[in-house]
């Protein structure tokens, strides 16, 4: 598949974008409709929030699809983006996947491994047809994480 990168900035801030790693699981839309709004074209307007804000959504982004460099560290670095080094979290999406921050290793039944960077989607509602990675159905699903009444 051809790797296809697009980038959106306010002369601040520079968001990167990779379709072919999007799960489409709308997280960037529901989080921050004034920037990610797949209705509009482009779909990203980087002027629709202020920078921290945008930056703050960007890491919520489950696959990694969406990242960001600051213009200025680009700048400094002679117009080479900076890698965001990803921390070491795990963290439960509300009624979505669970997102691991950082470099990993995923290792299948059969002893294969991947190198995963950023930010790796895990299912964990069970529909995913890319297992164990998050595929964007728990959206589908309506999956909720709320303990059944
Ligand atoms: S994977 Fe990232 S870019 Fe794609 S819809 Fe989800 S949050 Fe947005
Ligand atoms: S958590 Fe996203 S498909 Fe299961």
């Amino acid at each position: 598949m051809k790797d296809i990168t697009k980038k959106y900035t306010n002369g601040e801030v520079t968001i990167v974008w990779k379709p072919n790693v999007c799960v489409h699981s709308e997280v960037c839309f529901h989080g921050l409709p004034e920037v990610f709004n797949p209705n509009n074209k482009p779909w990203i307007n980087a002027e629709g929030a202020p920078t921290q804000r945008m930056i703050d959504q960007v890491k919520r982004c489950p696959s990694g699809a969406l990242t960001y460099f600051l213009n200025a560290d680009a700048a400094a670095e002679g117009g080479i983006a900076p890698e965001i080094t990803a921390e070491s979290i795990v963290e439960p999406l509300p009624n979505g996947p669970l997102l691991v921050y950082g470099n990993i290793v995923v290792k299948d039944a059969a002893g294969n491994e991947t190198h995963k960077n950023k930010v790796t989607a895990f299912c964990r509602c069970g529909a995913s047809s890319n297992k164990p990675y998050c595929d964007g159905t728990h959206a589908k699903i309506q999956f909720t994480d709320k303990p059944n009444s």
